[in-house]
């Protein structure tokens, strides 16, 4: 239809949709690579070569995003057997190698292209043994178990870390990647001693907070007890710029496994999103995704309206872009090699990737024309202008 004179003139006496997107991009995945082991061989890729078994992100396909999709945001996962040597443990004393390969990206992000960048540590919650993740290792803070590394441990981790990007307020600060499998308490615990060390140095950075059971949206207030819905919303940040990380795919078991879409993000996140306006609190999706099909594309489109109509919903990154996937893909084909979210990916018989079948038709429709790019990111909001 037409928007006729009359109805634009009409529009201007109706209130305006408060729900905004204030952040948008895509995951950068491929920092946490080369550590997998099919015999869950301990140290498997440890400390590992970067360039070669691992990256953070190609500064290109990051041009490309930001240049050419306008997006703000990227995600950027990390490892924390890399960052924090089991030598050292977990904690304050960095690699400090790493620690400048994976601060080059940041920057290069955050100061050189101006967009923002949440720090990711792709562990779910466990530490010491990435070779058979998301399972392996052990759970931080678990006394029971003697190699496990302590919350107060963790939390002296997030103070270093936020101690060096304090300084740089376009740097979010993700807590974690996906715990799950654990008392929902011990999930408490550690993110409630992260986000104290995190203040404690005096960084107003916004904080993101996954949940318990993958950070699901849809499972946010199942579980009884456990779930997320009777816990995440007591975490006490004292400057109040905490926001919630959600993750929600579309395949039958929301594993992302999948190629089918068969879960309507809607009704799906009806729960988490009415406990969020409960609370008063603000969330991103930092992962969803989906193939080809016309259902993925149609329930792509839905979340991605779902979260511009919501006004609980801040911002999204879309699982996933990174230099190291090649025909691979990060979600959503059954093992089927059709490449990834990153600019100019190919899948493995030569057709297009995601980047050419997805992100293009589908997700980079939906990047708002304006978006945050400057000032602190912050739950209350920021200014919205279009990238010159
Ligand atoms: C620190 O990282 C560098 C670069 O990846 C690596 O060569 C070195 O072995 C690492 N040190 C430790 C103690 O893991
Ligand atoms: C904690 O460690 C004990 C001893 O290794 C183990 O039996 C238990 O499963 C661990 N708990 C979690 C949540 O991993
Ligand atoms: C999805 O992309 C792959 C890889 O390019 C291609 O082989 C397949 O035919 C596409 N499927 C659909 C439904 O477009």
């Amino acid at each position: 239809m037409k928007f006729s004179p009359t109805l634009a003139a009409l529009a201007t006496w109706l209130p305006a949709a408060s729900a905004t997107i204030y952040f948008a991009g895509v995951a950068q995945s491929s920092g946490e690579f080369g550590a997998w082991s099919p015999t869950q061989t301990r140290g498997t890729g440890l400390p590992g070569r970067f360039g070669v078994d691992y990256a953070f992100i190609s500064n290109s396909g990051i041009d490309t995003m930001i240049d050419t999709h306008k997006v703000n945001l990227h995600r950027v996962a990390f490892l924390l057997e890399r960052m924090c040597p089991l030598s050292y443990g977990l904690g304050a004393k960095f690699n400090e190698t790493h620690f400048d390969h994976f601060k080059e990206a940041i920057d290069y992000i955050t100061i050189t292209k101006g967009a923002y960048a949440i720090l990711d540590p792709h562990n779910y919650m466990r530490y010491n043994d990435p070779s058979s993740q998301p399972f392996s290792g052990s759970v931080i803070g678990n006394i029971s178990d003697p190699t496990a590394a302590t919350t107060a441990q963790f939390a002296a981790f997030w103070g270093e870390l936020a101690r060096r990007f304090a300084d740089n307020e376009k740097v979010l600060f993700g807590l974690m990647n996906e715990p799950h499998s654990m008392p929902s308490q011990l999930v408490f615990d550690n993110l409630q001693a992260a986000i104290t060390a995190i203040r404690a140095t005096g960084a107003t950075n916004m904080i993101i907070t996954p949940g318990n059971a993958w950070s699901g949206g849809h499972y946010w207030t199942k579980g009884g007890d456990e779930a997320n819905s009777k816990w995440i919303h007591k975490l006490v940040d004292p400057i109040k710029n905490l926001a919630v990380d959600i993750h929600e795919y579309l395949d039958e078991d929301f594993s992302g496994g999948h190629l089918a879409c068969t879960q309507d993000p809607v009704p799906n996140l009806a729960g988490v999103t009415s406990w969020l306006r409960h609370h008063g609190l603000k969330a991103f999706i930092t992962e969803f995704g989906g193939s080809n099909t016309t259902e993925c594309t149609s329930m792509l489109n839905g979340i991605l309206d779902y979260m511009a109509e919501n006004d609980e919903y801040i911002g999204w990154t879309a699982w996933a872009a990174g230099p190291f996937w090649g025909p691979n893909s990060p979600c959503c084909t059954d093992q089927r090699q059709y490449g990834s979210l990153e600019p100019g990916s190919k899948a493995s018989d030569g057709g297009p990737g995601l980047y050419a079948t997805v992100w293009l038709p589908v997700m980079s429709k939906k990047v708002p024309a304006k978006l945050q790019w400057s000032g602190p990111a912050n739950v209350m909001g920021g200014v919205l202008t279009e990238r010159v």
